[in-house]
């Protein structure tokens, strides 16, 4: 008979702290994301001030601790103080990185309210693009400095008294890409990200900064040397390095896709090298040494990109069980990472390849929601380093995504496994990636026992194409029949093909 996998789960060896901020999202100025997204005035689900309550309240079931905002590549043209104030007096203007008119209608204070409502703290991004240093610092004086200056002022002016308190500023975003809007190499680009440090500093020292590490890994780029670069300059100054990863099943080749959250896995090791090796080297004080924030992850995307590449319905994606369990895969793997993985925001909230979708008059979630949702209420804590033994594959090589090289996976577990400990309590998240076969696994305790019920929750579905729709709910979260676990030190449970299982229970 064959014999089972196994999963040990060791209480004593501990990862590191899991950074509730992992489970954040991303708000930006894209197509149907803000506008017709979170906010539509025009739609009979939206209350006085143009919310979308149900899309709100989809939101909130994803417990976000922080949202990242206005942008990714909109941010690089945006001019803040055109969305302040009266909004009669805001003015209209080009969008240029997602082709689309910007009204301004939605703007610093609309969001701030937002986040208030929806329980989470906003993390804004500066513009290093177009923008200048100085306008960066207004913003920080906007948002942060209780009374006294112009801009601190003016918010009073414009109804909020008290400041904002943003404690999160990313300087620039995604600047090392070509398509960026005043695209910088990266010498340049850390030269002005750290004035823009100083001044914002200046203005108020308890911000944490989140430099814009490589995000084009594209063919005869250098993504390495962009963030040596970037980290050796700015090594005093910055708290995260920014990553970004958009992946697709563009081959359609179901055991290479599912395999390359691995690749980020990689990725977040070679940037973590980098970073230990600055931080022999830096000034910093009491500081923190610099943690790495992935903070646009997501699939993006296949069928229609020429369709929506930009304009009101940009970037639009339906999505099917096997993206859901590849966003299970990228939470394990920052999970596996707690120790230098501190923020990571699903890119994006609604609309804009996103867990919801909205038309005017209704909402669904889509596949991608229901990991994320299982990991932001439940894995906390300690992250625990799982040792699993299961059968592997190979992938072909592939083609991850649109600013993406090539690769080639060996030795790919079936069982991609995450655990955390708190209080008494184990989570452990395992995605089963074979497509037919459900694996029995020992899981087994080395450190304590199991005891009493564990609560299990899976995502699957009928098959791995299975969509959400406005009117079918194919892939969603099943609590299965509680597991009655004896005192001991294993228990086994098969994981069924092609699902994500999370486990819930004591360890005494
Ligand atoms: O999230 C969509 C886009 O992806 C963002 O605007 C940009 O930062 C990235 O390229």
């Amino acid at each position: 008979a064959q014999e089972n996998a196994r999963i040990k789960i060791d209480i004593d060896r501990q990862i590191g702290t899991i950074n509730e901020n992992i489970y954040g999202n991303f708000v930006e100025h894209l197509g149907r994301c803000v506008y017709g997204g979170i906010y539509d005035p025009d739609s009979p689900l939206s209350d006085e001030n143009g919310i979308r309550t149900d899309v709100l309240e989809a939101a909130k079931g994803l417990n976000i601790p922080l949202t990242r905002y206005p942008g990714g590549n909109f941010v690089s043209n945006y001019h803040w103080k055109d969305g302040v104030g009266p909004k009669q007096d805001r003015p209209p203007r080009m969008e240029l990185a997602w082709e689309r008119l910007e009204t301004n209608q939605f703007g610093t204070n609309e969001f701030i309210d937002y986040a208030k409502q929806l329980g989470t703290e906003p993390y804004f991004a500066v513009n290093l693009g177009t923008g200048t240093i100085k306008e960066a610092q207004e913003w920080v004086e906007y948002c942060n400095v209780k009374e006294g200056p112009y801009y601190a002022e003016l918010r009073k002016k414009h109804g909020y008294p008290e400041p904002h308190n943003i404690k999160y500023w990313s300087l620039g975003n995604e600047m090392d890409g070509f398509w960026q809007m005043g695209h910088l190499n990266a010498e340049d680009y850390s030269k002005k990200a750290r004035e823009a440090a100083k001044l914002m500093r200046l203005t108020d020292p308890n911000i944490e900064l989140i430099a814009a590490g490589a995000s084009n890994f594209r063919p005869g780029s250098d993504p390495h040397e962009w963030n040596a670069t970037v980290l050796a300059e700015l090594r005093d100054v910055v708290d995260y390095i920014a990553l970004h990863m958009y992946v697709g099943n563009h081959q359609d080749n179901y055991y290479n896709f599912v395999s390359s959250p691995l690749v980020l896995e990689e990725r977040t090791q070679v940037v973590k090298g980098m970073i230990q090796r600055e931080m022999e080297k830096a000034n910093r004080g009491d500081r923190d040494p610099i943690y790495i924030a992935w903070d646009e992850y997501n699939i993006w995307y296949r069928w229609r990109q020429d369709e929506t590449m930009s304009g009101e319905r940009a970037l639009e994606e339906r999505y099917n069980l096997e993206d859901a369990l590849v966003i299970a895969g990228f939470l394990n793997a920052f999970i596996r990472n707690a120790d230098i993985v501190k923020m990571a925001n699903m890119a994006q909230l609604v609309n804009v390849i996103a867990p919801i979708f909205a038309e005017k008059d209704a909402m669904f979630k889509q596949t991608i929601y229901y990991p994320l949702q299982l990991f932001a209420n439940n894995m906390f804590g300690t992250a625990l380093d799982a040792y699993v033994d299961c059968e592997t594959y190979d992938t072909d090589e592939f083609f991850l995504g649109l600013a993406e090289q090539a690769t080639q996976q060996s030795n790919v577990p079936y069982l991609d496994v995450s655990a955390a400990y708190q209080n008494g309590e184990v989570v452990i998240g395992v995605v089963n990636r074979h497509l037919d076969k459900a694996i029995s696994t020992d899981i087994i305790s080395q450190e304590g026992l199991f005891d009493g019920e564990f609560e299990v929750f899976e995502v699957n579905g009928s098959d791995i194409k299975a969509e959400n729709d406005f009117d079918k709910t194919n892939v969603e979260t099943e609590q299965k029949d509680t597991l009655k676990v004896k005192k001991s030190e294993q228990f086994t449970y098969a994981f069924p093909p092609h699902s994500f299982t999370l486990l819930k229970g004591k360890i005494v």
